[in-house]
């Protein structure tokens, strides 16, 4: 689908988060949006986490109503990391992978180099809105101290990335890919099954009730990771944060 991007696009010095931004256009008729800033001084990460949002990154969130049932808004989280790391992988030849849910990571390391958060408001059983948002590491430089050991930057791969660029081919790949969530809901997660590297890794799950070691054997319908635990149990997750052991060499 060719998304008329230009048209789409918000684009602020500074905002508290992209997300907040995407939600008030929202809350003022706009239904489709690209909302991008140079800085964030509130960014948000998943489970109420802060995201360190310096110059020198790139923070955007899509707001857009997919004509999908609430029950496959995880279908949005998968395609998003898809995006993200197709693009990676094929304009900038930086060997992204995935990591359940929607973590993007470069090989060999396992650092970080993305992180997506997907909101979005529920009304009558039905989707009324979802806001996409994206943050990539663009420079080494604007990475906090304390984070550099788990996370990496495009310009350790790429010298002077193109931001604009990137936001382009994120943002044309996402939306071709929500527009077909409904009719190719399977093959979405098939693919995703392929390129998600947690399958098959033993994992530690945080959840709420404390910590579960075992393997990850499988992603079903809902998006849920599959995980056999080492005493044997099947327990399927939807929202833990999953944590690859260290492959040994
Ligand atoms: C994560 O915890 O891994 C998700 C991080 C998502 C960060 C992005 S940056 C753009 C958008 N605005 C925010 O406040 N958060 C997301």
């Amino acid at each position: 689908m060719n998304i008329n991007f230009e048209s789409l696009l918000y684009e602020y010095e500074s905002l508290s988060s992209t997300q907040i931004e995407a939600k008030r256009l929202f809350s003022i008729g706009v239904r489709r949006a690209v909302v991008t800033a140079k800085r964030q001084t509130s960014g948000r990460g998943r489970h109420s986490r802060c995201w360190e949002s310096p110059d020198g990154g790139l923070y955007v969130s899509f707001l857009f109503t997919p004509q999908i049932r609430p029950s496959l808004l995880h279908l949005v989280n998968i395609a998003s990391a898809l995006a993200v790391r197709d693009t990676l992988r094929s304009w900038l030849k930086i060997p992204a992978i995935l990591k359940w849910p929607n973590d993007v990571l470069v090989e060999p390391s396992e650092r970080k180099i993305c992180g997506i958060l997907c909101e979005s408001g529920i009304d009558s059983d039905r989707v009324s809105y979802c806001v996409v948002g994206i943050g990539i590491n663009c420079n080494k430089s604007s990475i906090p101290s304390d984070l550099i050991a788990r996370a990496c930057a495009i310009d350790e791969f790429v010298i002077e990335p193109n931001r604009d660029e990137l936001l382009r081919l994120v943002a044309e790949d996402f939306f071709s890919r929500v527009e077909l969530l409904d009719e190719a809901s399977s093959e979405l997660l098939t693919e995703y099954r392929e390129k998600c590297v947690t399958l098959g890794r033993n994992v530690r799950m945080d959840t709420n009730g404390g910590i579960i070691l075992g393997t990850a054997i499988g992603i079903d319908e809902n998006g849920e990771l599959i995980v056999k635990r080492n005493n044997g149990k099947i327990q399927s997750f939807s929202a833990a944060d999953a944590f690859h052991a260290k492959i040994e060499k």
